[in-house]
């Protein structure tokens, strides 16, 4: 049975400052299955407009998202499943949160302050987003909380010292707000008792269609990035930062993402289509900032991605082959396109990328915004 969590006097005082409109703002939450000895939630967030997104316990994941297209018609955007098993069977990370570290580590291997550390290894011979059980596989700790801009749902998880060969015991949270001005905003903060690299990010695979049988191949993506970074055989960046002029990694204008995909390109054939990182024009680091934005000419809809984040990993979905997934549905190749804003992949072992390590003392934050609307 859902368990309504409406937003009583407490929370009315709350957000006393807030619009009219803010007293419709609410959560649902309901069970949605075990995972081994732990239950697990699913909050469904709504705004003002219908907007409605579905964040679950487990990998504090958006299980999706419904966003109206130019006649107003919601339907989800993101690929996942209905259902907690499939997840459980293993996904490749639809809609998790994903750490401790995001993207890949070369050889799971780096050294800090001194001191050599092995992480698991989970993709080949690197270890990727977090390793073999990293934050998509744990279950979260939730707490709903009304904001005068929107409901939101905070998740917490700690991390002990050694998860998956990281050093240091880590908090970390991420925290999801519903703006009822048509906009999704995904806080992360984290602190540590120990050094550790950390880089978090959100890992949905879009599909504006609201068709997960579609491709993503007619979307029309821009992307804010004048340079991106090549990877070796093994999806490693070499360390250079390419200008993408006149190459088909140039999304500065609004392209369709199928046009230059299959062009005869030594990146495009490692990565198997798109599967790299832009790193993004920014005035100051810590700005939030333009990254993305992603358009269905049919449906009209829309999402424009903007982050605190130095770049973005955008990947065409190559992997996705039309086999089942967990044990849900098949997702066929290029079904779903994921922007994952986030950190230089690799920086603890590359000198030139900006730093990642967190310190005890120091607090990690960083934000996304995604923004939808209709044209
Ligand atoms: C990576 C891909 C990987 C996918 C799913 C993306 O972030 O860049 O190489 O296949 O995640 O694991």
């Amino acid at each position: 049975m859902r368990n309504y969590i409406l937003f009583c006097t407490c929370l009315a005082a709350a957000s006393a400052a807030a619009s009219p409109d803010s007293v419709q703002q609410r959560i649902h939450s309901a069970p949605f299955g075990r995972a081994g000895d732990q239950s697990v939630q699913i909050f469904t967030l709504t705004n003002a407009r219908g907007i409605e997104a579905r964040v679950m316990t487990y990998g504090a994941t958006l299980v999706s998202l419904q966003t109206p297209d130019r006649q107003g018609h919601l339907k989800n955007i993101i690929l996942g499943f209905d259902t907690l098993q499939p997840y459980l069977d293993g996904v490749p990370y639809f809609g998790a949160t994903v750490g401790r570290f995001a993207n890949r580590i070369a050889h799971g291997r780096f050294t800090l302050d001194g001191k050599s550390y092995q992480l698991a290894l989970n993709n080949g011979a690197n270890s990727l987003h977090g390793g073999n059980r990293g934050f998509d596989k744990r279950v979260w700790q939730a707490q709903p909380i009304d904001t005068p801009a929107g409901a939101a749902l905070r998740l917490t998880y700690m991390s002990p010292a050694g998860e998956e060969g990281y050093p240091g015991e880590l908090k970390a949270q991420v925290t999801y707000r519903l703006n009822d001005d048509d906009s999704l905003a995904i806080d992360y903060e984290a602190t540590t008792l120990a050094p550790t690299p950390v880089n978090l990010t959100n890992h949905a695979y879009f599909n504006l269609t609201g068709d997960p049988g579609q491709s993503i191949l007619g979307h029309v993506l821009t992307i804010n990035a004048d340079r991106f970074a090549p990877v070796d055989a093994t999806l490693i960046p070499t360390g250079e930062l390419r200008p993408v002029a006149g190459t088909p990694f140039d999304f500065q204008q609004p392209r369709v993402v199928g046009s230059r995909i299959g062009d005869e390109d030594e990146q495009l054939r490692i990565g198997r289509g798109y599967d790299h990182y832009w790193v993004l024009n920014k005035k100051d680091s810590a700005s939030l900032t333009l990254a993305a934005v992603l358009t269905d000419p049919g449906s009209g809809r829309v999402v424009e991605v903007r982050t605190t984040q130095p770049g973005v990993q955008f990947y065409s979905g190559n992997f996705l082959d039309g086999k089942p997934v967990g044990s849900g549905s098949a997702f066929k190749h290029r079904t779903g396109l994921c922007l994952e804003t986030q950190h230089f992949p690799d920086s603890p072992n590359q000198p030139a990328f900006p730093s990642t390590i967190l310190r005890p003392g120091q607090l990690y934050t960083q934000k996304t915004l995604l923004i939808f609307r209709a044209s």
